[in-house]
């Protein structure tokens, strides 16, 4: 494969199939950055020119990780690399809970501040749950991007009703939803099966699949190791996906990852990314989070090799017959 730029959704933006996930640069602040440990500025300035320079040109920020720390850190960081708005596009996320609608403009001021001026190429709205109706959040999401104060419209754990309800409203602006940000993984392939991903085909949105990794769990660097899910941050110590049986279930599909991964000399990780963003053609982009450099070089690694059809078709198989079972031992 190729490191082309696709179109996201309609919109005018062009983006890397993979970009950079920065939830992680949240500086360990705020109930949803807490998630993560502290990272220092150099560890992120040098995740993100790593990124930037394997091909990545977007990064995906948000108001809840840290009540903009994340935003924050990539300002800074693309601004000592001199990295130009257009190398490095931003997409950030207004958070909707507990809100109205009114507070996306209201707000917007204060995500520029924490990007420091840097422009918001796509602005999301993070979840569905708000005071508001998809009605008038878009209609301010408009708003925005007729001031010329945002580039692209998206919105992110949308269902595909809420989702067709955002594109029509758009619509009668005569604009375009470009994405529509959800969880999808080799381990979770809800959108497959609940209309997002057919929905958004149909209608020309973008799929941004977040925690393409299964938050490290599809690098299997925990079925290898289990003691690291003691150290893990977060969660994950406490879900059963990482839990003894948990990786016994999913052993197989990393070893089927491996094993192509051996084939094309790239890891497991990188043939898992592979397949998020070309399984589904142009439809799917991803954002693989990173809290090591290491993390960042291996995973622009999935940008530089294309599988074969059936070779999709055989990760496809055995990820369906992996989920398959877990729901059986639920
Ligand atoms: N819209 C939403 O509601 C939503 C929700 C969740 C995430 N997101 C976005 O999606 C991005 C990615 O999701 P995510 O962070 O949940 O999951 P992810 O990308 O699946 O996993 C990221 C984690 O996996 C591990 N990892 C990544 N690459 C690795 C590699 N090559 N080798 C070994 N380990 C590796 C690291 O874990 P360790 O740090 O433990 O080493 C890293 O922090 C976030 O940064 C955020 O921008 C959006």
């Amino acid at each position: 494969m190729k490191s082309y730029l696709r179109p996201l959704g309609q919109s005018e933006l062009k983006l890397s199939p993979l970009g950079l996930g920065c939830w992680q640069f949240s500086k360990g602040q705020g109930t949803v950055g807490k998630f993560w440990p502290s990272m220092d500025d150099q560890l992120t300035n040098d995740i993100i020119a790593t990124s930037l320079k394997g091909g990545i040109n977007w990064f995906d920020t948000a108001e809840i990780y840290g009540g903009g720390e994340s935003e924050t850190a990539v300002a800074n960081a693309l601004y000592s690399l001199n990295a130009s708005p257009q190398e490095a596009r931003i997409a950030t996320k207004w958070w909707p809970l507990m809100r109205r609608a009114s507070s996306i403009s209201k707000t917007i001021d204060s995500r520029l501040a924490a990007l420091r001026g840097r422009p918001i190429d796509l602005y999301q709205i993070h979840q569905p749950l708000s005071f508001s109706s998809v009605e008038n959040q878009m209609k301010e999401m408009a708003k925005l991007y007729e001031k010329g104060l945002i580039k692209a419209i998206g919105v992110s754990n949308f269902n595909a009703k809420s989702m067709k309800k955002a594109h029509a409203v758009l619509q009668s602006y005569g604009l375009p939803l470009a994405s529509n940000q959800v969880k999808f993984s080799l381990l979770d392939r809800s959108i497959e099966g609940n209309h997002v991903l057919e929905t958004a085909r149909d209608l020309g949105i973008s799929i941004i699949a977040y925690s393409p990794l299964e938050q490290g769990l599809l690098t299997g660097k925990f079925h290898h190791n289990p003691s690291l899910v003691e150290q893990a941050s977060g969660m994950r110590k406490f879900q059963k996906k990482f839990s003894e049986e948990g990786l016994n279930q999913t052993r197989p599909l990393i070893d089927v990852l491996e094993s192509l991964g051996n084939k094309y000399g790239v890891s497991a990780s990188q043939i898992a990314l592979n397949w998020i963003i070309s399984y589904h053609g142009d439809t799917v982009f991803a954002i693989p989070g990173a809290s090591k450099v290491s993390h960042a070089q291996e995973n622009i690694g999935a940008l530089t090799f294309q599988m074969t059809k059936d070779e999709l078709e055989h990760i496809s198989y055995m990820s369906w017959q992996v989920i398959r079972n877990k729901l059986a031992h639920k």
